[in-house]
């Protein structure tokens, strides 16, 4: 395994398991990389900062203020040395994260270096959750992992068996070689491949209005799009995302457009179409919108229908099909059966390069899930199935077969 030239900037946090960092730093120096090393102050309890540099060739960093010499070293990189050492990072592994320190970046405290460089990080960051299973399975804890995943930080799962604790469950920290692999997995898709690359992507649902207070939506969470758009900005492109209604947070560094309606989004699309490199839909638009909007609340008749009638919405993914200026265009399909037949009539229809089709029936696969089962087929006919996996997974796939 060749990690020759990478930067890997490993973050200890005060647990038991903090003794597998060495092995994994040694891991890291093995493989070519170059490791830096920051901990917090509980962690020099676990582990002595004189092994983690001898072991890294580098001082570990500590002291959110270190002493510095004014006479030699007062530059302005010693003196915010967290945002350097954040930027200097091609992946920022957080191992083991104890549940405070968890807490400490869902909510953006930075009280030591650790936490504070990661938020200046612009790499990815692979969290390794360690600690006892009762913290680990309460409902704080558990809130804050998915606040994580939601931020976009990446996770790694803690393991089952024996605690610290001397009890047994969910929360040991993995093995130095397994978050090794995590490593080179999360590198492996994050190379900056797409720098300097323009991509426009849409997600989420529409909602089209009947009234001032109901719509016609469909149950996509956009998880999708933005896994999309924060894979895409990792690897270095310039994301703009155009998102109907969701919960999501923004990833960092994505411009993100809010619409509502099929029409606002058609809108924002044609704005920003030119001069893109890639653009991808995966935005589950409405096809139909109702002919007329109600004024204020729609009352209940006396009779026991009511018909709303409705229009086809403008297709956006064939406007731009019809009106490319040279970009990479991408088309998502949802399709039960002869998938193939209609993701290739799509692709006609559309002009599209490729298309990105998910079986709703299928276990892991559809709206709401984290997970997706893909399949993707280019207008050549080539067919590449995916086994089911997350949906930042798939966006990895997603943009590895564009390029
Ligand atoms: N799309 C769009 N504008 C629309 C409808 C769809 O841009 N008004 C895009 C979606 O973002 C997606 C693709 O078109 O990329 C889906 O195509 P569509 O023909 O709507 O496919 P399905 O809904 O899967 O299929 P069907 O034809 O069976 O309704």
């Amino acid at each position: 395994m060749n990690l020759k030239g990478k930067k890997i900037l490993l973050g200890i946090s005060g647990g038991i398991a903090a003794y597998k960092c060495c092995e994994l730093v040694r891991l890291y120096k093995k493989s070519g990389a170059e490791v830096k090393v920051t901990m917090t102050p509980s962690a020099l309890n676990f582990v002595s900062p004189v092994t983690l540099s001898a072991l890294s060739g580098n001082e570990v960093m500590i002291n959110l203020f270190p002493e510095v010499d004014p006479n030699t070293s007062s530059t302005i990189e010693t003196k915010t040395w967290h945002i350097y050492t954040g930027l200097w990072a091609d992946i920022f592994v957080i191992a083991p994260a104890t549940a405070n320190t968890i807490a400490k970046i869902v909510h953006g405290i930075s009280d030591n270096f650790l936490t504070s460089t990661v938020l200046s990080a612009r790499s990815p960051v692979l969290i390794s959750p360690a600690m006892d299973e009762d913290m680990y399975l309460n409902e704080a804890t558990v809130r804050n992992v998915s606040a994580l995943r939601e931020l976009g930080y990446l996770v790694i799962e803690p393991e089952s068996g024996e605690l610290a604790s001397g009890l047994s469950g969910v929360g040991r920290l993995p093995e130095a070689e397994t978050i090794f692999q995590h490593t080179l997995n999360v590198l492996n898709g994050a190379n900056r491949d797409l720098e300097g690359k323009k991509i426009l992507i849409t997600a989420g649902p529409t909602y089209e209005p009947i009234d001032d207070v109901r719509f016609i939506g469909n149950y996509s969470s956009g998880k999708m799009g933005f896994s999309l758009a924060l894979a895409a900005m990792q690897r270095g492109a310039d994301v703009k995302l155009v998102t109907g209604p969701v919960s999501l947070k923004t990833p960092r560094h994505v411009t993100r457009i809010d619409v509502n309606t099929a029409e606002e989004m058609f809108n924002a699309v044609k704005d920003n179409l030119k001069g893109n490199d890639i653009v991808i839909m995966s935005a589950a638009v409405a096809d139909y919108k109702p002919k007329s909007v109600h004024k204020g609340k729609l009352k209940k008749s006396t009779g026991d229908n009511l018909a709303i009638e409705t229009e086809r919405t403008v297709d956006i993914l064939e406007y731009a099909g019809k009106n490319n200026t040279g970009f990479k265009l991408i088309g998502f399909a949802l399709e039960t059966e002869n998938e193939i037949e209609y993701a290739l009539d799509k692709i006609k229809r559309k002009d599209l390069d490729m298309i990105v089709v998910n079986n709703p029936k299928v276990e892991g696969a559809g709206f709401k899930t984290d997970t997706n089962v893909i399949t993707i087929i280019d207008k050549n006919g080539n067919k590449n199935e995916y086994p089911k996996m997350t949906k930042f997974e798939a966006a990895g796939k997603i943009l590895d077969s564009i390029k």
